[in-house]
């Protein structure tokens, strides 16, 4: 892609929908559409780490995910444990840095092993930041900000006072890292579903009926023309209607 002409989005989340649509539509089982998901996972962190998109999330399992079947939601997190461990070595040769968001504590004790070490692995790393979301809801991460936060005020180090936005904000996910420019959702609904709800309160929204396993580069390519065509005003007037009454 052509990075002179187009600008690049810093930050770039996706909810990665479709996977159960794509079986079907192939006659093959759930699971068979989740394992085509990792690929096209892998398809588009290479196109993050050749377009220098700086941090890319990923919306792999919602909090309420495990309210599907308990086949599906074993099945999930076997596949889940199997990329962390097979993709560790590849993330760490590409400078990629790993994180987790999302309460991980209800992982089973081998998947939290394997989420730790690949953080661990890739935790020196400069180029792509790769967030996966699993286990994650917007309403948790918003939730658990406050109870950090209370913890903060009980102990006498935050004066209730002093609390304002950039306080909350220290204290939800990916505040360390820029702010999200583009949403993504393939799979034809057009929702959030409970991904990121703080960080997007300015994202540029881009939806497409490609089901998660056939987003591939060119569709990830036309997300950012469509990207570089919105004008983002941020509340502020356009810059052309400035002298305008
Ligand atoms: C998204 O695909 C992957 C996860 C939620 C883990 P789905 O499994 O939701 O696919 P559809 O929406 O049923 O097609
Ligand atoms: C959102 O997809 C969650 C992930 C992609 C991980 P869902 O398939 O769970 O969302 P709904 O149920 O259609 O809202
Ligand atoms: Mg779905």
């Amino acid at each position: 892609m052509n990075s002179t002409r187009q600008q690049i989005p810093r930050h770039v989340a996706i909810i990665m929908d479709g996977n159960g649509r794509w079986a079907k539509q192939h006659g093959k089982l759930k699971i068979k559409g989740h394992r085509a998901g990792t690929e096209a996972v892998q398809n588009a962190v290479k196109f993050a780490v050749e377009n220098k998109i700086q941090s890319l999330t990923l919306y792999a399992f919602s909090s309420e995910n495990w309210n599907r079947p308990k086949t599906e939601v074993s099945a999930l997190m076997e596949l889940f444990t199997w990329f962390l461990d097979n993709e560790v070595k590849k993330l760490n040769i590409n400078n990629i840095k790993l994180t987790i968001i999302g309460d991980i504590s209800r992982f089973k004790y081998k998947l939290q092993n394997s989420i730790k070490h690949a953080i661990d692995i890739t935790a020196n790393n400069t180029g792509l930041q790769l967030n996966i979301a699993a286990n994650y809801g917007g309403r948790w991460d918003i939730a658990h900000a406050m109870v950090l936060i209370t913890e903060k005020v009980k102990s006498g180090s935050l004066l209730p006072e002093n609390l304002d936005e950039d306080t909350v904000n220290k204290f939800i996910s990916l505040h360390d890292q820029p702010t999200v420019d583009l949403v993504i959702r393939t799979g034809r609904e057009y929702r959030i579903s409970n991904f990121l709800l703080w960080q997007i309160a300015y994202a540029e929204f881009y939806f497409i009926d490609v089901l998660w396993p056939d987003f591939d580069e060119e569709a990830f390519k036309r997300a950012i023309v469509v990207f570089n065509q919105r004008e983002r005003r941020f509340g502020n007037t356009k810059p052309d209607n400035i002298y305008e009454e």
